[in-house]
């Protein structure tokens, strides 16, 4: 299976602070928000990350992340010129997805919560089509929208309707087959001129072949698109950070727990960055696991 972050947009909800840098180069607390995402698709068993990003931001994601081989990962990178909408990933990233499954995460989606990680493993191991993920929200007109029979089985997807049908949002964390890519060059741009994620999904969903799984009230999932919501995702961050003493979306650890790295690896990338804590963590966690 193979990932992809898009991490594009001019973060124009965000201006002044996305005036001279990407969106996805914004601190969540103590990490740069693209280490959010990344996460998830290592969670997921995923070595293989497409990240596709602005003209202008790909350069900066290069200097953060390279190649991705000190994590044990296959990190590539893409372009797209202009934001033209959420499904141009399948069609910048067709080549990258090569035929294969894929997850397709946005570069501003945080979650966390117990069992994520075995959530995940199932959702690739019984994917047939499309699975979505819900979170229930208060202000679902802002997102998309899904709603459930009382059998729990999808019935319809609207993007950001004024009335909507459930508060049922569908987080940007996509799981699709092959077909995605076919699916995503027979789109027409939006009212908004843009290729809808929405109508991708809606095309799974009237052949019968898109899931939803409903994250529950004790799973968090964050957007970190305007100013509140960037700072309630850094204090998320920081307080359970603080409280238990253990770091959220850190990518060394999880390349040593997951065994993409060895604990002489991980260690080592701590020691580059000894001077932050979140260096002395990284060196703390592979001694533990030494
Ligand atoms: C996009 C999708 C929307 C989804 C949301 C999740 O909206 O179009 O369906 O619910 O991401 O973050 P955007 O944030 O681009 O407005």
């Amino acid at each position: 299976m193979k990932g992809i972050i898009l991490a594009g947009g001019s973060g124009s909800r965000l201006y002044p602070l996305t005036a001279a840098t990407s969106k996805q180069l914004l601190p969540v607390y103590d990490k740069p928000m693209v280490y959010y995402p990344l996460s998830v698709l290592m969670l997921a068993d995923i070595r293989d990350v497409l990240i596709i990003s602005t003209p202008a931001s790909v350069p900066a994601m290069q200097v953060l992340l390279g190649d991705g081989a000190h994590l044990g990962m296959n990190i590539s990178y893409a372009v797209q010129p202009e934001p033209n909408g959420i499904a141009e990933a399948f069609l910048l990233g067709a080549d990258h997805i090569g035929g294969e499954d894929s997850a397709l995460i946005l570069g501003d989606n945080i979650f966390h919560g117990t069992g994520f990680p075995g959530l995940l493993r199932d959702t690739r191991k019984n994917l047939d089509g499309c699975t979505l993920f819900g979170y229930p929200v208060s202000d679902p007109e802002r997102y998309g929208i899904g709603e459930l029979d009382e059998r729990g089985n999808l019935v319809s997807i609207e993007e950001k309707p004024k009335q909507p049908r459930s508060d049922n949002a569908i987080t940007g964390l996509y799981f699709y087959d092959p077909d995605v890519v076919e699916i995503a060059k027979g789109l027409k741009p939006s009212d908004r001129g843009e290729l809808e994620i929405t109508d991708v999904n809606r095309v799974y969903l009237e052949a019968g072949r898109a899931r939803l799984v409903r994250l529950g009230r004790g799973f968090t999932w964050l957007d970190a698109g305007t100013h509140q919501s960037l700072l309630e995702a850094s204090q998320y961050v920081h307080v359970l950070e603080n409280r238990q003493g253990v770091r959220v979306a850190c990518l060394e650890e999880i390349a040593l727990r997951m065994g993409f790295i060895d604990a002489d690896e991980c260690y080592s990338l701590g020691d580059k960055m000894k001077n932050s804590l979140y260096g002395q963590y990284v060196m703390t966690v592979a001694r533990s696991v030494a």
